[in-house]
């Protein structure tokens, strides 16, 4: 990797909602990139939107803004998705920026003047949709090969990149650099699609037809066409022509991430180009798969598209990029659907990796008070343990270098597993009772120092979770500063741990919940036999109740038992709806502190969302709040 790492998602069209299927891209260079700042490699991170072009044009008509106006009120889309996501993009480029079309005008000139680029009639066939000629042989029954739609056979004289004359040169390059084109069936696509001859590359656009781009420098009539314009980014955000020290240092690019139907245009214009220019070629043009929704392309224009924010809301940020990595085999497609998304969190989240954390504080603070104790002897179930962390160490930083983040992961989870296994075997509660308190501390240091090494190389994926996580250690983050940080790492002994609050509370199936729990008196039952089955403590801990203080209260509407109350939860505001009106009026309530179910999922109650549930007792019509004996703040956690 040299100690230098550059990495770079597509430009997306700036006409699009952010989905998915960007979101990935744009989530899987955020996680190399910060896995790589954390092995201390000059790490640069470039993304940004693709703004020139027909659809661009067509859309700013549409709205009746001018096309520039247009980018700058849909870019935000992406930079504000962006923002949510945690990522850490050192450079947005827009390919509207001065300094950006000043270097692809450069470009052409140049490109021109050393007859790279020439002038010539051309017919063909052209997809509006997706910008592009094709020659009649390419189209699939008459239709554009890409998307489907009706192409119009277009004859006009255009400016062409002498593309085919690197053909043969593209062919052994790729046969003799076997990381340029990952994963390898990518490789042998394009060099399938090199055994047909290759055309010349037309690169302007006749400005009678579309005049949003960059003007060729040397014919006024005629504007860029937007891939050749677009591609030049990777180079233009890193200083090319306008700052050679950063170019010496950034390029060539150790990858360029992209989406497979987008292949062509990074493995066969792209590096021409750059030979063309005289540059380097990039290390690795990875191209993963698609997000499907039911076995489809996720797409605007069918309809069927995923918003990011939805899933976000529901589950966090870091369980969704958790999930995004987890869930695709990058070389593969995948499919995306919310059950699947639900039982992963469940299962992987709330139930492994929160319950290792919640038995390994719960115990060590009933063992020790908190400390971390040091450990004594070691046996063979700590030896099998200390094997599945280490083992997810490798993966990761095996799957650094593939790019198959998913194995990484899955590493690490099976090292989780192998943590509560651990706690099942070693019965570190056994061993308390008995008093054997050598092994007692044995078993609790190398179960926090699993936790501690698992939360370090989770941290590039799930940053504030795992902040979260090595707080509750007691582990100060600068002493584990990442995956290479681990190999020195002197363990967890000292740390002093702290109670566990649910990191990922368990997301609950079903869709509708009574808006009041009320505590019932057990009709038939005796005393001493409770109503329900009992729960173990883990089960109870993943129900987390607060207090929360009653800011305001109103009735609703044509629902004379629901009040709609504004909740102040520490420092956060939420609307509940409770049905409590027939015991309390709105202004009784008001200024009460209240118990409520805090991490229950959002439901519709009469068409208004409830954001929790209230905790009340009700012994035939009486109704009474569970409330707080004495002063306390709101957002307490009860427990
Ligand atoms: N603007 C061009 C890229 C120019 S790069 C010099 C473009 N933009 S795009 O917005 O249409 O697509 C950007 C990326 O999103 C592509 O890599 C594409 O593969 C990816 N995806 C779009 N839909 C997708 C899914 N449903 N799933 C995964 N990625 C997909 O192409």
């Amino acid at each position: 990797m040299n100690g230098k790492f550059y990495v770079t998602t597509p430009i997306y069209y700036v006409n699009d909602r952010p989905h998915i299927g960007h979101a990935y891209t744009t989530i899987l260079a955020d996680v190399l990139a910060r896995f790589h700042r954390s092995l201390g490699h000059d790490t640069f991170f470039l993304t940004g939107t693709d703004e020139h072009g027909q659809k661009v044009q067509n859309a700013a008509e549409k709205r009746g803004v001018p096309p520039l106006r247009h980018c700058d009120e849909t870019v935000v889309r992406f930079q504000e998705l962006w923002k949510r996501l945690g990522i850490t993009n050192d450079r947005f480029i827009r390919t509207t920026q001065a300094e950006h079309k000043r270097v692809v005008s450069e470009i052409m000139q140049e490109l021109y003047d050393r007859g790279e680029i020439y002038k010539a009639d051309y017919t063909g066939w052209y997809c509006v949709g997706c910008e592009r000629f094709f020659t009649e042989k390419d189209l699939a029954d008459g239709k554009c090969p890409d998307c489907g739609r009706d192409v119009s056979a277009i004859t006009e004289s255009n400016y062409f990149f002498r593309m085919s004359k690197y053909q043969q040169w593209l062919i052994d390059y790729i046969k003799s650099h076997p990381d340029f084109i990952l994963p390898a069936f990518r490789a042998n696509e394009t060099l399938g699609f090199l055994k047909k001859p290759l055309g010349d590359l037309c690169i302007s656009r006749p400005k009678s037809r579309l005049n949003w781009g960059i003007e060729l420098p040397f014919d006024r009539d005629y504007v860029c066409y937007v891939w050749f314009d677009a591609l030049i980014n990777y180079i233009s955000g890193v200083g090319y022509r306008t700052d050679a020290e950063t170019f010496a240092r950034r390029w060539p690019a150790s990858c360029h991430l992209i989406g497979k139907d987008i292949l062509t245009t990074h493995s066969v214009y792209w590096p021409t180009m750059l030979k063309a220019m005289g540059l380097p070629m990039p290390q690795t043009i990875f191209a993963h798969g698609w997000w499907l929704t039911g076995n489809t392309k996720m797409s605007k224009s069918l309809g069927n598209v995923i918003n990011p924010m939805d899933m976000i809301d529901r589950a966090g940020v870091d369980a969704f990029r958790y999930f995004l990595l987890a869930e695709m085999s990058p070389g593969n497609d995948a499919n995306f659907s919310e059950d699947a998304f639900i039982a992963r969190y469940n299962s992987d989240l709330a139930n492994d990796l929160g319950n290792l954390l919640s038995r390994v504080s719960k115990l060590t603070i009933r063992a020790t008070g908190g400390t971390i104790p040091a450990p004594a002897e070691i046996t063979d179930d700590d030896r099998e343990l200390i094997a599945a962390v280490n083992d997810a160490i490798r993966t990761m930083e095996e799957s650094l270098q593939s790019y198959k983040l998913d194995q990484g992961l899955d590493a690490v989870m099976n090292a989780v597993r192998a943590g509560n296994r651990y706690l099942e075997k070693c019965a570190p509660w056994t061993l308390a009772k008995q008093g054997d308190t050598a092994r007692l501390h044995t078993v609790l240091y190398h179960a926090a120092d699993a936790l501690c090494r698992v939360a370090v190389l989770l941290a590039p994926v799930m940053p504030e979770k795992m902040a979260e996580l090595l707080s509750v250690l007691g582990v100060a983050p600068e002493t584990v500063s990442g995956i290479a940080a681990l190999k020195t790492f002197p363990g967890v002994t000292g740390c002093t741990m702290r109670e566990a609050i649910p990191l990922f509370p368990r997301i609950m199936e079903e869709e509708e919940k009574p808006a009041v729990k009320e505590a019932r008196p057990a009709k038939s039952a005796p005393e001493t036999v409770p109503a329900v089955p009992p729960v173990t403590i883990e089960e109870f801990g993943r129900i987390q109740l607060k207090t929360a203080k009653v800011l305001a209260a109103e009735k609703v509407e044509g629902a004379d038992k629901l009040l709609k109350l504004r909740i102040e939860v520490g420092s956060e505001t939420r609307q509940l709806i409770a049905g409590v009106a027939q015991s309390y009026s709105p202004e009784e309530i008001v200024g009460k502190t209240i118990v409520i179910v805090a991490n229950l999922r959002p439901a519709k109650i009469r068409g208004v969302e409830s954001q929790g549930m209230l905790l009340a007792a009700k012994a035939g019509k009486v109704l009474k709040l569970v409330t707080i004996d004495g002063d306390m703040p709101s957002g307490v956690v009860i427990g």
